[in-house]
């Protein structure tokens, strides 16, 4: 089975577009998402280009700033403060990477948790790990949207993960660890330590490829009837193309789609899946309804210290 990711994330969006619209009908609500995009990255421009089109397509309000790569870090971070304190701005999302001279860590903590749509805040990152409501990290989120919705039970199953990126990696291991339905994996992360990768690769009943490689994992690397999830996005020279490169993955697709029992490609795997659960956390940002209150305080005075 090729898992097609493109058409999930469609629907995906087609739900978002009826919540919103629902959403605007009973409380006045309009999604907004603000980008900040700093330098001339065409991976990040090309990025957050799609991001603001998904926007469009389902009715949300989203504005993108582009600053330059000599931007202060100061400014940057001013000008999240006017976006956590602006009420038609739910979501903020700075896209990474940044210029060196701009600490990344400080720009994520200076996002408010609740307009974190990335999931990067450790207040996200920490209630994500010991299983609370909060933001989940986009791409994590959508690789677990695609199992369910491929009817893929990872409970009880061996997933391997190779790469313990803050994005992919971690976070992914956090979600399929945790003891609830659709979840309770056990879980290896293997990364560039192991001396032999593909000892830990071909254990695994689902094999998610987060390494950032070309065709890194080959079908000798995997084990027949495993489920293969690539999260990787990578250029390569191809001179029969008009640009003269094209998109593969992490995963040696051709090879390992005729042992694997469901795989996804690249594009139209996991890629459209990041820009839609942007739009479910943006969502669910308006609403307003992210975490869990406790004895009667709103998400704001919760983090807000004493
Ligand atoms: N750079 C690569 N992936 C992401 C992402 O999911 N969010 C942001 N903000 N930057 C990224």
């Amino acid at each position: 089975m090729i898992i097609d990711g493109k058409q999930i994330s469609e629907d995906i969006k087609q739900e978002v577009k009826a919540e919103a619209e629902k959403l605007k009908a009973e409380r006045g609500i309009t999604p907004g998402l603000a980008f900040i995009l700093v330098g001339e990255n065409p991976a990040s421009q090309s990025y957050v280009k799609s991001k603001g089109k998904a926007c469009e397509e389902i009715g949300f309000y989203s504005v993108t700033e582009k600053l330059p790569a000599t931007v202060s870090e100061h400014d940057v971070l001013e000008m999240i403060r006017g976006f956590n304190n602006d009420p038609k701005i739910h979501g903020i999302l700075t896209q990474l990477p940044l210029p060196a001279h701009i600490s990344e860590q400080k720009v994520i903590e200076t996002i408010l948790p609740e307009k974190d749509v990335d999931g990067f805040h450790p207040v996200n990152v920490g209630r994500m790990l010991i299983g609370l409501k909060g933001f989940l990290p986009c791409t994590p989120a959508g690789i677990w949207e695609l199992l369910k919705r491929s009817s893929i039970n990872p409970a009880g199953k061996h997933v391997v993960i190779v790469g313990r990126s803050n994005i992919v990696g971690k976070p992914v291991a956090a979600i399929l660890m945790q003891k609830k339905e659709w979840a309770n994996a056990i879980v290896t992360v293997a990364h560039t330590a192991a001396p032999d990768i593909s000892y830990y690769t071909k254990q695994a009943d689902i094999l998610i490829a987060a390494v950032g490689k070309a065709r890194a994992i080959t079908a000798e690397m995997v084990k027949p009837g495993a489920v293969v999830i690539d999260v990787g996005i990578n250029k390569i020279a191809d001179a029969s193309t008009k640009t003269g490169f094209r998109t593969v993955g992490d995963v040696d697709f051709e090879r390992v789609k005729d042992i694997a029992s469901a795989i996804t490609p690249v594009p139209k795997g996991v890629g459209p899946m990041t820009i839609a659960m942007l739009m479910v956390n943006t969502l669910r940002a308006a609403r307003g309804n992210v975490y869990y209150s406790r004895a009667g305080q709103t998400a704001p005075e919760m983090y807000q210290a004493s």
